[in-house]
């Protein structure tokens, strides 16, 4: 994820701006750069890499002195990590930071292109920048006012101008921003951790405000130009909580970042109701032309490639297969061009997926990366690749990654039934307001844990465990169990509901409780009738459904209900509680939440 600093007091700007951006380090980036001025004018440096790279060009470039100036970290969304790509933007009399990500940059960059503008990076910050050039007439606020009003989507931005030395404009929306208040000296960040070794002291940027700093004075302005006078906040956190965003782990603060997740994902893709992907060698026309879809990945991504089968199969009528891609890669691989190839990850670097890719292409496979890291080797070596904007995932154990994925899922399965005639472009604006509105229930769902941290105090001595569930509900409990075991070292299996009776009942009794997942209304009774079977061993029951199941309260000792959508949705809802079943239990259990046992964040070897 990306990350904005801004300084302007008495000190050395640059050294304020490198220890800023290095306490921001850990949201993880592939470029860096700042801008600084330094004798009236602006002065840009910035590259590819690490922020020792940063460093070493500014001791060949000479480093940028003043007091005044804006850093950034990037996270690569639109564009390949390069120096051209870097933060900051702009031209000799403006420059801008930029976090978040621009929907309608593509009609944007457009206007601006009819107006003669010439672009030279593939990122949509660089679109605000010529916007704000476009409109910039002598009065910053006007300008920033009007661009605002042309952008569509998240932006945290840091804005310096020429004309007006010592002075940062900034503003944001839907990505946080902050402004920190010292003695003759103020800061911008887009976290916390940036400026805790300067001051405690911030006010909360809030949607659309625009705050103007000089290094005695902030002022902060709505949208109307009004003054506002705001809540001066202090900061108690040490470091360390600082960089979790006041949250005990980094896995619980990535949990709560899904909703925000989702839309950043799924917005930019969604043009009058309608998904568009715009990807190089798989234009929107051609998504009819294939006869099966190959999904491949490991772990949790493979698991979001189950759902993705059911939903594809679902609404286009479109056969999908869905394979670990440590199997696939030595498989003898029955497919050709008329195959498309799916591959995801969210590190784009893992090996097994990355030799599955390689083996699709060899036969002549499409394929198609559903990748979260830019430029990562799978990234690069699909023939195309749709990116999932979850930001860095810190913690080992996926859980926004996941839902991104399962997201880009849900836009493939509109876009395959659009392409196939199952769907109208009536019902797909429909079905994607509906995605909307799910990351607003999902907000609301986090907001009360309570019920899941009683069931996690329930479940926490379990020596064995099973989550069962069918179709859509079976496809999560792979993702329930998985997230479970790999944190809490519980051991667990999630099985078809209607598998069980031919075998692994045998393991089933009071010692082995059981988690069911029942939200799928037309094979509602089906796997209530295998929550009797498992209580008839003796096994302790949670059921989670929806929040209108009929339930007998003698079929489970526990019932979670999840807010109601249409069955095809409730992955989304349910696998919220799934993560925090698992979140809950491994604290109960005083394990290392961020960093199980033997796990890396990335598997790169066979
Ligand atoms: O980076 P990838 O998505 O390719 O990683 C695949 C798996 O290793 C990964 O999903 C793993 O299962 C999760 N970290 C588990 O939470």
């Amino acid at each position: 994820m990306c990350g904005i600093v801004g300084y302007v007091g008495m000190q050395d700007v640059t050294d304020v701006l490198i220890d800023g951006l290095q306490h921001l380090e850990y949201r993880g980036y592939d470029s860096a750069g700042i801008a600084v001025f330094e004798e009236g004018e602006i002065r840009v440096v910035k590259s590819r890499g690490r922020l020792t790279d940063l460093i070493q060009r500014m001791e060949e470039e000479g480093k940028p002195s003043g007091t005044c100036g804006i850093g950034h970290t990037r996270w690569a969304t639109h564009g390949e990590p390069s120096d051209v790509n870097s933060h900051p933007h702009g031209n000799e009399s403006i420059s801008i930071v930029h976090n978040g990500i621009i929907e309608n940059y593509m009609a944007v960059k457009a206007f601006l292109e009819e107006k003669g503008y010439v672009f030279e990076s593939q990122t949509d910050t660089e679109t605000i920048a010529k916007l704000l050039d476009y409109y910039y007439t002598g009065d910053p606020l006007k300008a920033i006012r009007s661009v605002l009003a042309k952008i569509h989507g998240s932006y945290a931005l840091g804005i310096i101008f020429r004309d007006f030395p010592g002075k940062i404009f900034a503003t944001r929306k839907d990505s946080p921003l902050i402004v920190g208040v010292g003695k003759g000296e103020n800061f911008i960040a887009s976290d916390v951790p940036a400026i805790l070794k300067y001051t405690r002291d911030y006010y909360l940027l809030e949607q659309d405000e625009i705050a103007e700093l000089t290094a005695d004075s902030v002022t902060i302005t709505d949208v109307n130009g009004d003054i506002l006078s705001k809540e001066l906040m202090t900061a108690d956190w040490d470091m360390e909580a600082a960089e979790k965003g006041g949250y005990p782990h980094f896995m619980i603060k990535e949990i709560n970042e899904q909703p925000t997740a989702i839309v950043n994902t799924i917005s930019p893709r969604i043009e009058d109701g309608v998904p568009h992907f715009h990807l190089p060698n798989l234009p929107d026309d051609t998504f009819g032309r294939f006869k099966s879809v190959q999904i491949v990945a490991c772990g949790t991504a493979m698991h979001a490639g189950m759902i993705g089968k059911y939903l594809i199969e679902r609404m286009a009528r479109l056969p999908v297969n869905v394979e670990i891609a440590s199997e696939f890669r030595y498989r003898d691989l029955l497919l050709d061009k008329d195959d498309l190839v799916i591959v995801i990850s969210q590190s784009g670097e893992t090996a097994d997926s990355l030799a599955a890719l390689r083996a699709a292409k060899e036969v002549g496979a499409h394929t198609l990366a559903v990748v979260n890291v830019v430029g990562s080797s799978i990234a690069r070596e699909a023939d195309d690749v749709i990116y999932t904007y979850a930001g860095l995932e810190i913690s080992v154990a996926s859980t926004k990654a996941y839902t991104v994925q399962v997201a880009v899922m849900y836009l493939l399965a509109i876009k395959f039934a659009l392409a196939r005639g199952r769907m109208t472009e009536q019902e797909s604006a429909e079905f994607c307001r509906t995605l909307f509105d799910i990351s607003k229930s999902m907000e609301a769902m986090l907001k009360d844990t309570h019920e899941c941290q009683y069931y996690a105090s329930k479940f926490q001595n379990a020596h064995s465990l099973f989550f069962i569930g069918r179709g859509l509900d079976y496809a999560l409990s792979l993702e329930g169990s998985l997230k479970l075991k790999e944190i809490s070292y519980i051991h667990s299996e999630a099985y078809a509901a209607g598998e069980l009776k031919h075998g692994t009942i045998s393991l089933i009794s009071q010692d082995v409780p059981v988690i069911a997942v029942a939200t799928q209304t037309r094979i509602y009774e089906k796997t209530i009738s295998n929550v009797k079977e498992v209580r008839a061993r003796g096994a302790k029951v949670l059921l989670i459904c929806k929040q209108d199941a009929v339930v007998d309260p003698e079929v489970a000792d526990y019932i979670l209900r999840i807010p109601v959508y249409d069955d095809i949705f409730m992955p989304l809802m349910t696998i919220v509680p799934l993560q925090l079943f698992a979140y809950y239990t491994t604290i109960l259990r005083g394990c290392d939440v961020d960093k199980p046992r033997n796990l890396a964040k990335s598997v790169t070897v066979e």
